[in-house]
C-alpha cells in the first residue's frame, strides 16, 4: 500500500492542492481499481463463481459505481435513492434494508433486484406489491439476525418465515447475513461458525450472501492478515455446506478506503495551556469516528525545521473537534493530508458550518 512515501502519489496531491482551494477530497481513480481488483482475485481464487455487490452506501460516488460496473461485479442497495443510482447498470443486486418502501419495492421488482426480507412486516409488503402470479413465484432473499442488532430473522423464526414465504407466492432462495464491519479475523471465524449452525439448520438455499465486514487496507495491515485469509476461511469452515451453492459477497469498505485522501490546510496554530493546536479548515464535520475508518495524518509540504508535537483540531466550533496529535514541524497555509477516507465519510459528513468538501477526480 502506497501512501504518502511513494513520490508519485505525494506529487499527484502536490499538484491537486496547488489547483484547488481546500478543503477537497481527491479520489484516485488508481487505487479504486487496485482495490476491487485486489478483492476480485482473493475472492475468484476461491469461489470462481461468487457475485460480489458492492455495497452502495459506502461511496455512492458515479465514478465509484462506474468502476464497480467495469470490473464485472453488482451492486447491495439500501434505499430509493441507492436504486435510482444504480438502475443504468445491468448488474447482480440485492435491495436490503429494515425500512422498505412500496415504492422501494416496486423498483427493486422492476431492476430484478433480489429483494432480501428481514421481518414478517417486510414480507408481507413484498408479496402485496408483488400481488399473486400463479405458478410464478419471486425468489426473494431471507436476512438472518447474527449479532442481535435490529435486523433480520431470528434463527427459530425461520421455518415459519419459510412456511409463510410460500403461502404468499414467495421463494426464499437467498439467506442473508452480515458479520459487522472491519472485522478481525478471529471475529470473523465466530461468525463463520453461527453461519454454519444455520445451514445444518436449513440448509436450502441457492445462494449465501455473507453480507461485508472485510476490514480496509489499513485495518490488514495494521493486523497482518490478507483479504484472501478471509476468503480462505469462508471455504475452511462453510465450504463443505456451500458445493451446491452461490456465495454473495457485499463488500463496502475494503474497495474504496484507500481510494479517497482529503487535502486541508492548516489556517492557524495557536498555543493553551501550553498545547499546540493546528487549526485545519476541515474537522469532524468531514472526519466522522463513526465511519470507523483509521484515518491517517500527515503534513504534505513539511518544511525543515525542530518537529513538535502539535494537535490538529478541525474549523467547527465542537469541544470535541480535536482529530489527533502528531509530531510535525507545522506552520499556517501548510497542507495536510488524510488519508482512508473512501469510506463513507462523503455520505456520512455534516454539514455543520461548512460545505461539503468537493470530490477532485486524479488518475
Ligand atoms: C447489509 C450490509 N452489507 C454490506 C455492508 C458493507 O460492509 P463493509 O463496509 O464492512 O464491507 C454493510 C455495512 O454496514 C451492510 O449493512
Amino acid at each position: 500500500m502506497n501512501g504518502l512515501h511513494s513520490t508519485g502519489w505525494r506529487n499527484t496531491l502536490l499538484k491537486a492542492a496547488e489547483s484547488h482551494e481546500t478543503p477537497f477530497f481527491v479520489l484516485s481513480r488508481k487505487r479504486l481499481q487496485e482495490s476491487m481488483e485486489s478483492f476480485g482475485r482473493a475472492v475468484k481464487s476461491v469461489f470462481p463463481g461468487a457475485k460480489t455487490c458492492f455495497s452502495v452506501k459506502t461511496n455512492p460516488h458515479p465514478s465509484v459505481l462506474k468502476e464497480i460496473s467495469r470490473q464485472g461485479f453488482g451492486f447491495e442497495v439500501a434505499s430509493a435513492r441507492e436504486l435510482d443510482l444504480v438502475k443504468g447498470f445491468k448488474a447482480f443486486k440485492v435491495f436490503n434494508g429494515p425500512c422498505k418502501t412500496d415504492k422501494e419495492v416496486r423498483e427493486a421488482l422492476h431492476q430484478n433486484a433480489f429483494i432480501v426480507l428481514d421481518s414478517f412486516s417486510d414480507l408481507e409488503l413484498v408479496a402485496r406489491v408483488f400481488g399473486t402470479h400463479p405458478p410464478k413465484s419471486l425468489d426473494v432473499g431471507l436476512r438472518l439476525n447474527v449479532g442481535g442488532k435490529k435486523f433480520g430473522f431470528s434463527l427459530d423464526q425461520l421455518a415459519l418465515a419459510r412456511a409463510q414465504c410460500h403461502e404468499k407466492g414467495l421463494n426464499p432462495v437467498l439467506l442473508h447475513v452480515h458479520p459487522g464491519t472491519q472485522e478481525s479475523l478471529e471475529k470473523y471465524g465466530a461468525f463463520l461458525n453461527d453461519v454454519v449452525r444455520v445451514l445444518e439448520q436449513d440448509g436450502d438455499w441457492k445462494f449465501i450472501d455473507f453480507g461485508g465486514g472485510f476490514p480496509d487496507a489499513t485495518a490488514l495491515q495494521e493486523s497482518r492478515h490478507t483479504l484472501k485469509e478471509y476468503v480462505d476461511l469462508i471455504q475452511d469452515r462453510v465450504g463443505f455446506l456451500l458445493k451446491d451453492k452461490t456465495a454473495v459477497f457485499e463488500p463496502g469498505r475494503c474497495m474504496v478506503s484507500h481510494s479517497m485522501a482529503l487535502l486541508c490546510k492548516v489556517r492557524h496554530v495557536k498555543e493553551l495551556n501550553g498545547i499546540r493546536f493546528a487549526v485545519l479548515d476541515a474537522g469532524i464535520n468531514v472526519l466522522q469516528r463513526s465511519t470507523l475508518n483509521r484515518f491517517q495524518y500527515r503534513v504534505l509540504n513539511e518544511s525543515k525545521g525542530k518537529k513538535a508535537l502539535v494537535k490538529l483540531a478541525g474549523p467547527t466550533l465542537m469541544g470535541f473537534d480535536e482529530l489527533t496529535t502528531i509530531t510535525a514541524h507545522i506552520n499556517p497555509k501548510d497542507w495536510v493530508v488524510v488519508e482512508n477516507v473512501g469510506a463513507y465519510c462523503t455520505s456520512m459528513s455534516w454539514t455543520l458550518s461548512y460545505p461539503l468538501p468537493k470530490i477532485v477526480e486524479v488518475d
